[in-house]
């Protein structure tokens, strides 16, 4: 989520180094064991495989996800639908086309999270440096890899039931070590989490999706980032992009208040109970209530409108943050609206309506008009296409007014 500008790539990559998960965090022996573990796991940057040992067959060797598919039939098809499985998107290609082809240490610091194996950062090199890199290959983005494999060792939780592999037992790949690091929340901070000296605004990290979450009622029932986005240890990863997954996240209620005669007046109550963060957590998505009368048509009638956003809202280049309106874990938010009855208004109405990539749109199309940077214009229009293709429309209700009693 870091789009290209100086400052911040100073800051990036002067502590690319310090970008520990889970070190200070320690108490018990198992939570010591998982912080050891994700430092190691998640190194910056990773080194690279090296040989596989000479037994693996081919296919066990291979790092490809569509290989891993052939016999995790179920995790392949769920990843493939993943944001995790296009996070090598034209958005992020277009802005390191723009760096110099050459500039390895700034595609790095985007690379970490969105492409984070060796062998992946040497691949695109070769295809940028001629001028071919393809947005959605270079080995697909957030792998299973990157997640499961370091030095051809595969690295997993323990079995659904609970019971780890015998030593020595005949399985593919040498079967696997395993680790709790992988029902711990701390393992997705890895990337979205920013580390404490990383950019904030306003006393709050850019990224800060998992001190959010510590803050909640979820931590402190042990309801992990696995939880909601791997349930059933499902691939899936649904989050704002996800229409069902947000409204699930939330209660949302309008109802009809009491109003004197000649107006009308209406609450839109939302309660943030099953989002285990800020709703929304980034700086990247909108969302707006739209409040308003309605004719018999049902057209909204334009001077009766009302207008709130939700969103955490900074400038383009991340330097100022504008106003935060998000709505914490736990926390409720009402509406209340309260105006004169227009003379042809029959109903009162909601709507609520999320914008996913808002603030990449803008920052695409701001990109695409300035003229200090004229590479990647094809890969940004086609990122721009796609952000502009994400919005839809959360929860729309109406309210007759001239309810008989009401
Ligand atoms: C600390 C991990 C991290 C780093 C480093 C990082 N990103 Fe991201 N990026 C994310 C996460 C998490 C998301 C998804 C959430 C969001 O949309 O903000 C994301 C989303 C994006 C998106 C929108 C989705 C898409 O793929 O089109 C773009 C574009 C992007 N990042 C570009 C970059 C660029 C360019 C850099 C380097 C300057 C970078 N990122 C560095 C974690 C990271
Ligand atoms: C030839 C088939 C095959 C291929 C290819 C394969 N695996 Fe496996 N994998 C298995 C089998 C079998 C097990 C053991 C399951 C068991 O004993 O519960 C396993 C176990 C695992 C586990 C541990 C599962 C758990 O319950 O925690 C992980 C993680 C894993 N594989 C990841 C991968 C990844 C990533 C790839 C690709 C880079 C891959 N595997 C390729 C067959 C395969
Ligand atoms: C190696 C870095 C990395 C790790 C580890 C990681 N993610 Fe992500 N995640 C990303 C990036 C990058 C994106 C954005 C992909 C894109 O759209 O380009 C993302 C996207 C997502 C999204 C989709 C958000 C949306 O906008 O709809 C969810 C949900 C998510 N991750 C949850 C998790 C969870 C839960 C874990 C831990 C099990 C996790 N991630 C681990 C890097 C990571
Ligand atoms: C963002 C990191 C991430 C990526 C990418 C990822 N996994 Fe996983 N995987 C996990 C986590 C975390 C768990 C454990 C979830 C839990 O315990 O709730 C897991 C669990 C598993 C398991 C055990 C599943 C079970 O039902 O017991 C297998 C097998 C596996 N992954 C294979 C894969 C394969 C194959 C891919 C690619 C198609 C993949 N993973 C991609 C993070 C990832
Ligand atoms: C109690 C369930 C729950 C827990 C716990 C939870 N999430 Fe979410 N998450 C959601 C829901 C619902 C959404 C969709 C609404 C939204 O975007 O706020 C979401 C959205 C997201 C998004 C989309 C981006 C955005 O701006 O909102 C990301 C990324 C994400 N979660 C990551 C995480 C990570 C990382 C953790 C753990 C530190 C976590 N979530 C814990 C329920 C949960």
């Amino acid at each position: 989520m870091i789009l290209l500008c100086r400052c911040l790539f100073a800051v990036l990559l002067f502590s690319a180094s310090t970008f520990g998960t889970a070190a200070g965090q320690a108490e018990s022996k198992a939570d010591r064991d998982i912080a050891a573990f994700l430092d190691r796991h998640w190194q910056h940057p990773l080194p690279p495989q090296g040989q596989p040992p000479a037994a693996f067959s081919p296919l066990e060797a291979s790092l490809a996800p569509a290989d891993c598919g052939t016999c995790h039939v179920q995790q392949w098809r769920d990843w493939q639908t993943a944001l995790h499985s296009k996070a090598m998107s034209p958005g992020l290609l277009g802005q390191l086309q723009v760096m110099l082809p050459d500039a390895t240490d700034e595609h790095q610091a985007c690379l970490i999270c969105h492409a984070p194996l060796a062998e992946q950062q040497a691949e695109l090199q070769k295809a940028l440096a001629a001028r071919k890199a393809k947005a959605g290959s270079h080995a697909d983005g957030l792998t299973c890899a990157g997640c499961h494999v370091r030095s051809h060792q595969r690295h997993g939780p323990p079995r659904r039931d609970g019971t780890t592999p015998a030593k020595n037992a005949p399985l593919p790949h040498d079967g696997w070590q395993v680790s709790a690091a992988y029902g711990d929340s701390r393992f997705c901070a890895a990337c979205h989490q920013f580390p404490a000296d990383w950019p904030a605004l306003n006393g709050k990290l850019l990224e800060n999706t998992h001190e959010e979450w510590k803050a909640s009622r979820h931590a402190r029932e042990n309801r992990s980032c696995q939880n909601c986005h791997m349930p059933d240890r499902r691939h899936l990863w649904r989050g704002i992009h996800d229409r069902e997954m947000t409204r699930n996240g939330l209660d949302i209620a309008f109802s009809p208040q009491p109003a004197a005669k000649g107006r009308v007046a209406a609450d839109l109550k939302i309660i943030n109970r099953g989002v285990g963060h800020a709703f929304p957590t980034y700086v990247t998505p909108r969302v707006t209530v739209d409040l308003a009368q309605e004719d018999s048509a049902g057209r909204i009638i334009p001077d009766t409108r009302e207008l709130h956003v939700i969103a955490r809202q900074v400038s383009l280049d991340l330097s100022r943050e504008l106003a935060d309106t998000r709505i914490l874990a736990d926390e409720s938010r009402r509406y209340a609206y309260r105006r004169p009855r227009h003379a042809r208004a029959v109903a009162i109405s909601a709507r609520i309506r999320v914008e996913p990539d808002y603030f990449y749109a803008d920052f695409y199309r701001a990109t695409l008009r300035d003229p200090a940077y004229a590479k990647g214009h094809a890969t940004l229009r086609q990122a721009l296409r796609l952000a502009e293709q994400s919005p839809y429309i959360l929860y729309q209700s109406r309210l007759p007014l001239d309810v008989p009693g009401r």
